[in-house]
C-alpha cells in the first residue's frame, strides 16, 4: 500500500518535465549498475527536502553522504540559484555521483568533496570562518549514521539563522524505541541525535515518522536560530 500510494502520488506530482525525471532515472540506474548500495532518498523524500530547499530560498547547501548524487540532483533541478557541498567518503560512489550531476547539467553547482565527514566538515567550517565560503541555509545528513550527532553539532555552527538540518533515518521501521537494538549503531546515533538536539538550545527540533516506498523510517528536522 505504501508502495502504492507513492506510486499513485508521484505519477501526479512529480515534476512534469519528462528531462528532470530522466536524469533522476539515468541516475538510479548508474548507480545500480556500478553497485552502489540501493538506499538513496525515495522521490517522495529527495523532493521534500528539495522544497524546503525552496521555501528556506537557499543559496547554499551541504549534504553529507553524496552516494550517487540522487539527492543532490533533486534538490539543484528544483532550486535553479542553489549550490550544493556535498561529502563523499566513498571515491568509487563520488566518481558515480560526479558523472551523475554533470549528466543531470547541474554539475557546475553540485560540489562533491571526497574525504571523511569527521575531516571535510572541520575544512568547511575554517573556509565559513575565513569568508572563503557562505553559510549553509539547509543541511541534510544521511552518512554514518554512527557519527550523526557529530556532524550534527558542527552543521549548526555553519548554518544560517533559521538555517535548517535534516537528519535521515532515524526511526529504522521503529527500531529506534526497541531496547534490544540500542546497541546497534545507526540506532545509537539516531537516539544520540534526537536526545542531544533535545538538550541543545541553537536549535529547535522534530522528528518525522515516514512510510512509502523505502518503507517505515523518518528524519530529524532542526532549525537553528
Ligand atoms: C541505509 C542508509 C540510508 O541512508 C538509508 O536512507 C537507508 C538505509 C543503510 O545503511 O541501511
Ligand atoms: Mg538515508
Amino acid at each position: 500500500r505504501w508502495t502504492a500510494v507513492d506510486d499513485y502520488t508521484l505519477a501526479h506530482l512529480q515534476p512534469s518535465s519528462r528531462e528532470y525525471n530522466q536524469h533522476l532515472d539515468y541516475a538510479i540506474k548508474a548507480s545500480r549498475d556500478e553497485g552502489l548500495p540501493p538506499i538513496s532518498s525515495s522521490p517522495v523524500i529527495a523532493k521534500f527536502l528539495a522544497l524546503q530547499c525552496s521555501i528556506g530560498n537557499v543559496k547554499n547547501a551541504l549534504e553529507v553522504g553524496t552516494l550517487g548524487g540522487y539527492t543532490s540532483i533533486f534538490i539543484a533541478k528544483l532550486n535553479p540559484d542553489i549550490h550544493i557541498t556535498s561529502v563523499e567518503i566513498n571515491p568509487k560512489h563520488a566518481e558515480v555521483a560526479r558523472q551523475n550531476v554533470t549528466r543531470a547539467g547541474v554539475g557546475d553547482r553540485v560540489e562533491i568533496i571526497v574525504g571523511p565527514g569527521l575531516e571535510v566538515l572541520p575544512q568547511l567550517k575554517r573556509d565559513i570562518e575565513e569568508g572563503r565560503r557562505q553559510p549553509f541555509g539547509f543541511t541534510f545528513i544521511d552518512a554514518d549514521k554512527e557519527n550523526n550527532w557529530a556532524y550534527f553539532d558542527i552543521a549548526v555552527t555553519m548554518s544560517t539563522s533559521k538555517g535548517c538540518i535534516f537528519v535521515d533515518n532515524i526511526v529504522r521501521s521503529g527500531r529506534l524505541v526497541d531496547e534490544k537494538e540500542f546497541g546497534e549503531v545507526s540506532i545509537k546515533g539516531a537516539r544520540e541525535v534526537i536526545e542531544m538536539a533535545g538538550k541543545d538550545n541553537r536549535v529547535e527540533a522534530v522528528a518525522v515518522q515516514t512510510v512509502g516506498e523505502k518503507t517505515y523510517d523518518g528524519f530529524v528536522m532542526a532549525v537553528c536560530k
